[in-house]
């Protein structure tokens, strides 16, 4: 860069290995914990902007933006950018959409087997100084019956891992090739009905959009085995909320495992809340793709396309 080097914001704790990638040639500012008034008023001055899924990159902000040409997302899903105002001002939105498929999975199957054997509620006991063996009798995922929605790169990892924990995996996606379902030895199920009828753990792994926002609801949930368990470490609005915290508090489901809520961080007092308090739900805050590994993909990925924007080279990916 001949002129003074091309200006970047981080608002959000990204990986220290994408941002070095940067540091040679650009201009970079980390700027945590900008409120939204602080974020429109400096934006003016920069050509990249750089985050995770706080910083919500909305169209007043985008308009505002007059030198910025590229918004990076470091992570998969790009919910919290107003993309469709992006491309209208021609400001490139690009991720990192394979760089946290293992941790994602990883965290389901974490999620899944601390529900099967009551991990959280026995450790919690035990640091409150109780010794109660009987109370956490857990159950087994060897020979039981996994449900997944969306079979595409975190839903197929995830059904390859079910598969070394002895499961059945069946799995729901009309887009999914059926060559590669076989070669993870998945069964393609037509309907939803019949994944929920036989599902003794149900798992989710779809982006939201309109035909995946309640998916499972109230009808849903009804036809699951009773007993069954649900994880959601995708989406939150995937699964509505109310039926979810109506069939955990019938007995209907033995349990709910879930990393993603409508609103993050969920509103106090709220139906969310509600289900995070519930005795039979484990909970994280959006962790799935938290890890050391994951994070350090992203931020190279995405940092990568960020400096081979602002050299007027085109993306890898949007
Ligand atoms: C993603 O979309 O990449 C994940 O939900 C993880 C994240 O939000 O950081």
């Amino acid at each position: 860069f001949k002129e003074a080097p091309p200006k970047v914001l981080v608002p959000e704790k990204l990986s220290p290995d994408g941002l070095a990638l940067l540091r040679s040639s650009l201009d970079v500012e980390e700027r945590k914990g900008l409120s939204p008034e602080e974020l429109l008023e400096i934006i003016p001055t920069y050509e990249a902007l750089l985050v995770r899924s706080e910083t919500k990159v909305t169209a007043p902000v985008l308009r505002a933006a007059r030198n910025l040409k590229v918004v990076a997302r470091a992570g998969v899903g790009v919910d919290n950018v107003d993309v469709e105002e992006a491309t209208k001002l021609g400001i490139v939105v690009v991720n990192s959409p394979s760089g946290n498929i293992g941790a994602a999975a990883e965290h389901t199957i974490a999620l899944m087997m601390s529900m099967a054997r009551k991990i959280p509620e026995g450790c919690a006991s035990l640091k409150e100084g109780k010794w109660e063996r009987s109370k956490f009798v857990g159950v087994e995922v060897k020979g039981k019956i996994l449900g997944i929605i969306g079979l595409g790169k975190v839903g197929l990892t995830v059904a390859r891992l079910a598969k070394g924990l002895g499961m059945t995996v069946n799995a729901l996606d009309p887009y999914a090739s059926p060559a590669v379902a076989a070669s993870a030895s998945v069964t393609l199920v037509s309907s939803l009905a019949e994944l929920l009828a036989s599902a003794d753990f149900l798992t989710i792994h779809t982006p939201l959009i309109a035909s995946t926002r309640g998916m499972i609801a109230e009808a849903e949930l009804a036809q699951m085995k009773p007993g069954a368990r649900i994880l959601n470490v995708a989406r939150g609005g995937t699964i509505d909320e109310v039926a979810l915290l109506a069939a955990l508090e019938s007995g209907h489901l033995g349990g709910a495992a879930v990393d993603v809520f409508t609103s993050e961080p969920p509103v106090p007092e709220s139906t969310a809340a509600k289900l995070i308090a519930h005795p039979r739900a484990v909970v994280t805050p959006h962790l799935g793709a938290s890890t050391v590994e994951a994070q350090e993909n992203v931020s190279v990925d995405v940092c990568e396309q960020v400096l081979e924007i602002l050299k007027g080279l085109l993306p890898r990916s949007a």
